[in-house]
């Protein structure tokens, strides 16, 4: 497909009727998805694109009483607007608290998260838990709704134990009569937590039967995986969680073979990243970055390092001897000795990068 033919495909399609500039989101991930990893994957992404970047989740009980300028979870890019805020909750004057608390940040929309399957947030009827109850998961969208000028999401997960298409549209019916403007559904079950293949049949399937748009969701690992979703399905759009931690060049990736020629600032005349040499190169500058990022960002240099690491625990299942690197990681003391080690392995060291991995 040309830049021009996906280019008018794009502008016709109801995500970008509701207001998404791009097809492809980056997923909220705890402990991963917050301010200096968006920035690092800004740094990597085309100019004029502005992917949605979720935030991790964002407890509603919690909102309401914290200083905005004061949580790192709540730490935005200077004039960031693409960044989504994802709740989690169920009591309306907390969902209308955090709204009116997360406004002055200027987000571009607030998501709902249905899809947590962490043991305490289930005992208060939060994250997967909504999935066992459609009428009264539609009545936090529609209480979401009452208190957002912005586009309201719901990502969710395709069913507790077993999928059941039949179910999904049950549910999602109720979603989007009660004012969703979009979903996002992870492929994969609540008892199949993040592990294994995610079957993208089961939302693309669902696709037709919604009036709103479906981002596809789960295992999309590779600018393969992407084009096959954005061209061959034609889905509304698509959310990349974990493998963006390894390779946070994979809007550029998509973007170039969608044949969006403009490179990232940072990257004048060039072309992303391909062999897995060049990525696997890629991702030792990355985290050089990265750390850079995390000392802009961050003040407290203990929980610095924890980012980091629980980052790169992440990321370097793409890396073929990646736990060499992850080990050097947990021995250095500190980000500056990271930071120092990553810049040697650079000059030292090979790292290819594998294209898909079994995630566990
Ligand atoms: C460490 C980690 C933290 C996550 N935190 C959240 C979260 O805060 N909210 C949410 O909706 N999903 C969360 N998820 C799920 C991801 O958003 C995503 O649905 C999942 O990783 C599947 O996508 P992937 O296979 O591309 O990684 C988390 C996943 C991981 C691995």
């Amino acid at each position: 497909m040309s830049y021009e033919k996906f280019q008018s495909h794009w502008q016709n399609s109801r995500f970008a009727a509701l207001g998404a500039a791009f097809p492809v989101t980056v997923a909220p991930m705890v402990g991963l998805s917050h301010v200096a990893f968006r920035h690092m994957v800004r740094h990597y992404t085309p100019e004029g694109l502005n992917p949605l970047l979720f935030t991790e989740m964002l407890s509603t009980r919690r909102l309401p009483f914290e200083r905005i300028d004061r949580v790192d979870e709540l730490r935005v890019m200077d004039q960031e607007s693409h960044f989504v805020p994802q709740l989690l909750g169920n009591e309306e004057s907390y969902i209308a608290r955090s709204i009116e608390k997360l406004m002055p940040l200027e987000p571009w929309g607030f998501d709902i998260n249905m899809g947590c399957p962490a043991r305490q947030h289930l005992k208060h009827n939060w994250g997967v838990r909504l999935l066992g109850d459609p009428e009264y998961a539609a009545s936090i969208v529609g209480m979401t709704r009452r208190y957002s000028s912005r586009p309201v999401s719901v990502k969710m997960r395709c069913g507790q134990d077993k999928a059941d298409p039949d179910f999904l549209v049950r549910f999602t019916d109720g979603l989007e009569a009660a004012g969703a403007d979009w979903l996002t559904i992870h492929a994969r079950t609540q008892s199949q937590k993040h592990k294994g293949e995610a079957d993208w049949s089961l939302v693309t399937d669902l696709i037709p039967r919604r009036g709103i748009p479906i981002v596809v969701n789960g295992d999309i690992q590779t600018a393969d995986d992407a084009l096959h979703l954005l061209q061959d399905v034609q889905v509304d759009g698509i959310m990349i969680g974990r493998a963006a931690t390894a390779r946070p060049w994979i809007i550029w990736q998509i973007a170039h073979r969608l044949g969006y020629t403009t490179p990232p600032a940072a990257f004048p005349g060039q072309t992303p990243p391909e062999t897995p040499e060049e990525e696997g190169r890629a991702f030792l500058d990355a985290m050089v970055l990265y750390c850079e990022l995390l000392d802009q960002y961050f003040d407290d240099d203990e929980k610095k390092l924890r980012r980091l690491r629980f980052h790169v625990i992440n990321a370097c299942k793409w890396l073929v001897f990646g736990h060499s690197y992850y080990s050097h990681c947990m021995k250095s003391k500190t980000l500056a000795e990271v930071k120092a080690m990553t810049l040697h392995s650079r000059d030292t060291y090979h790292f290819p990068m594998t294209r898909r991995i079994n995630l566990l």
